[in-house]
């Protein structure tokens, strides 16, 4: 069993994300997604629309996402990879070179983001209507 473990917010579900979660599945039989708490997001100065669990349940509901567990603060990654015993770690691009010091314990991997759609986009569009 390869295991793939993720990191984001995934606020207002969209193509992007699916997109994303779909790519990192296919490196392995068994996706984690760890999921930004709200208080790890007012740390980060981000605030999402929908709750920890709202997100989380809508996450569960994705055909390539096995496991959602919660991300509290930046330093736990290399705990959750031993402890789920991830093979490979995957982000987007957005992030290419941050993660880098993980290759010491799997494989990094970031993939292209798709253009034109973002949480941020989503929400500030829907505010404006
Ligand atoms: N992602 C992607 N393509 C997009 C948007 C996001 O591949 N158009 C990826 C990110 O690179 C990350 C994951 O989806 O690996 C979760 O991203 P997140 O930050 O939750 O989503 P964004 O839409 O980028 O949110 P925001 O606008 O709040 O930054």
């Amino acid at each position: 069993m390869r295991r793939v473990i993720t990191y984001g917010t995934y606020d207002v579900l969209h193509y992007g994300h699916i997109n994303l979660l779909k790519r990192a599945k296919m490196f392995g039989d068994y996706l984690i997604v760890s999921l930004s708490t709200d208080e790890f997001n007012m740390l980060k100065n981000k605030k999402s629309y929908y709750n920890y669990e709202q997100r989380k349940f809508i996450l569960e509901a994705c055909r390539y996402v096995d496991l959602v567990i919660p991300e509290n603060n930046w330093e736990q990654k290399i705990g959750d990879i031993k402890k789920y015993q991830a093979d490979v770690f995957v982000m987007g691009d957005d992030w290419e070179g941050k993660f880098d010091f993980l290759k010491k314990y799997c494989e990094v991997i970031y993939l292209p983001r798709t253009k034109n759609v973002s949480s941020t986009l989503t929400k500030a569009y829907l505010s404006n209507l």
